[in-house]
C-alpha cells in the first residue's frame, strides 16, 4: 500500500493511504459526512472535485450557497476570493480554502489602498466591484456584481449617477456596451481570458463552421465580437444544454467542459485556443492549485482557515447582501 507524506507544509505531519485508486474520494466522502462539511466548487476546479462536491456552481450560485448552508463547515474549492466571500456570509463557520495561496489576477492587480485613492478621485460616482476582488477592496464598494447579475444591477443604478468600475475592464467594457451606461473603469484583465486569441478561433471556427461560440465576459473584446452567446461559467453550461446546436467552442478555462460533456455526452465542446499554440494559459493557475490531497488534508485537519477582523467583514458584506438582493430574480 502507497503511503503520502502530507504534502504541504501548512500541516502538522501526517500520512493517507492512496491505494487502491478511488481510496482518496471515498476517504473525502467520509470525511465530509464526519465532519458535517459542505464542499462547494467552482466550475473550473480538478474534475475529481468537481464530482465530489455538493454543490458546482459560478460565483453568484457559491455565495447563494454559502449564504443558505446549514453545514459546519465548509469546504471551498475555488479561489480566495470565493472562499472570504463564504466566510463574510458565515462568520461562526469553519470555512476552509485548501491552499490559501489561491488567488486571482483579477484581485491581485486591484489592491486596496491603490483602489481608495481611484474611488477618492471620483466622488460622486457609484462604486461598483465584481466579485473577483479583496474584501478590503469590497469594503470600498456600494454594490458587488458577478458575471451572472452585473448587467442586471447597472440597469438598476439612476441613470443620473455616473459609475465606477473595477477591476476587469473587459467586463467593464461589455456592460458599457450592453447597457449604453459610460463607466470609469480600472485597468484590470483575467490572465486565463486575455489570452484567447481571436484568430485563432476563426481558424477552428473554419474547421467546424457549425459551431457556436460561447465566451465569458472576461475575454477581450476582439473574442467577444466572434461570441454567439456571453455569460457567466452558469449560463454558457445552460446555453449549450438549451441550445439545438451540437458543437461549441468554449472561450473560458476549460474545467467546466468537464460538467457540459456530462449533461450533454451528444455535444460536442471545443475548448477554444490560447494565443500560443504550446501554452496551456487557458487553464486558471489559481483554480488548479487546489487538488484532491489538498481537499483531503485541509479536511482532516479543518485548515487553512480563511479568517477576517470583524469590522472589515462587516464592511465587505454591506455591498454583497445588495448585490445578493438586487439579484434575487436572477437563476
Ligand atoms: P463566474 O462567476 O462566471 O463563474 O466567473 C468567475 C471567474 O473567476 C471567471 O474567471
Ligand atoms: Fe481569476 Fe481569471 Fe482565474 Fe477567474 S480564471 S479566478 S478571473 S485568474
Amino acid at each position: 500500500m502507497e503511503v503520502m507524506q502530507e504534502p504541504f507544509s501548512a500541516f502538522g505531519a501526517g500520512e493517507v493511504a492512496l491505494e487502491p485508486p478511488g481510496a482518496l474520494a471515498e476517504a473525502i466522502r467520509a470525511l465530509k459526512e464526519e465532519k458535517q462539511a459542505v464542499l462547494l466548487a467552482h466550475y473550473y476546479q480538478d474534475p475529481a472535485i468537481q464530482d465530489l462536491a455538493d454543490y458546482v456552481g459560478d460565483s453568484l450560485g457559491l455565495a447563494r450557497q454559502a449564504a443558505r448552508t446549514r453545514a459546519r463547515m465548509i469546504i471551498f474549492a475555488g479561489v480566495h476570493f470565493m472562499a472570504e466571500v463564504a466566510k463574510m456570509l458565515n462568520p461562526d463557520k469553519k470555512v476552509i480554502l485548501p491552499d490559501l495561496e489561491a488567488g486571482c489576477s483579477l484581485a491581485d492587480g486591484c489592491p486596496p489602498e491603490a483602489f481608495a485613492e481611484f474611488v477618492r478621485a471620483h466622488p460622486g460616482h457609484e462604486v461598483v466591484v465584481y466579485i473577483n476582488t479583496s474584501a478590503a477592496v469590497k469594503a470600498l464598494a456600494d454594490v458587488v456584481v458577478t458575471s451572472s447579475n452585473a448587467e442586471h444591477i447597472i440597469r438598476q443604478i439612476p441613470p443620473e449617477k455616473p459609475i465606477l468600475f473595477a477591476p476587469d475592464r473587459n467586463l467593464g467594457r461589455y456592460l458599457q456596451r450592453r447597457t449604453g451606461r459610460h463607466m470609469v473603469l480600472w485597468e484590470g484583465t483575467c490572465v486565463v481570458h486575455e489570452a484567447f486569441s481571436a484568430q485563432r478561433i476563426l481558424e477552428l471556427k473554419a474547421r467546424y463552421p457549425d459551431a457556436l461560440l460561447l465566451a465569458h465576459p472576461e475575454c477581450e473584446e476582439s473574442v467577444l465580437a466572434l461570441a454567439d452567446f456571453v455569460g457567466s461559467t452558469t449560463a454558457i453550461a445552460r446555453y449549450a444544454a438549451q441550445s439545438s446546436a451540437r458543437t461549441f467552442i468554449v472561450a473560458t478555462e476549460p474545467g467546466i467542459l468537464h460538467r457540459m460533456q456530462r449533461e450533454n455526452p451528444e455535444k460536442v465542446f471545443l475548448p477554444a485556443p490560447p494565443r500560443t499554440e504550446s501554452c496551456s494559459c487557458q487553464e486558471c493557475p489559481y483554480m488548479r492549485r487546489i487538488t484532491l490531497e489538498k481537499v483531503y488534508w485541509s479536511l482532516l485537519y479543518e485548515a487553512p482557515e480563511i479568517r477576517l477582523p470583524e469590522d472589515l467583514r462587516q464592511r465587505a458584506l454591506r455591498p454583497i447582501e445588495r448585490m445578493l438582493e438586487l439579484s434575487a430574480g436572477i437563476p
